[in-house]
């Protein structure tokens, strides 16, 4: 995933945009990246890769490679929605790829 693919697909925010946002504001929490154009606040998707990004930028944490591309991202959103909608999962209930990121957990 490049830094112009597209984080939030509910608000259409590039990553770029979230990184730089937590570059020059360096907010507290994660939840405070919904700041940055409501990313976060629809269908809740895209929260654990705002958790990630917070703690690689504020928590000054090693940033791993993004082995995810845009696509499998996008595909990855469309399946959680499908089983949000289905009742098979709750919303912001993730797998266990979705939160420990795309390289596995390693951080
Ligand atoms: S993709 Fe970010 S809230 Fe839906």
């Amino acid at each position: 995933m490049g830094p112009d693919d597209t984080l939030c697909w509910c608000f259409h925010i590039p990553k770029r945009k979230v990184v730089n946002f937590a570059r020059q504001r360096r907010p507290k929490r994660a939840s405070q990246l919904s700041e940055c154009f409501g990313a976060g606040t629809g269908c809740g998707w895209c929260i654990p890769l705002l958790i990630r990004i917070h703690r690689e930028v504020v928590g000054n944490e090693a940033v791993e490679a993004d082995d995810v591309t845009a696509a499998q991202y996008e595909a990855m959103r469309a399946k959680y929605r499908a089983d949000v909608a289905g009742g098979v999962r709750r919303k912001n209930e993730y797998g266990d790829a979705e939160t420990r990121g795309p390289s596995g957990g390693k951080a």
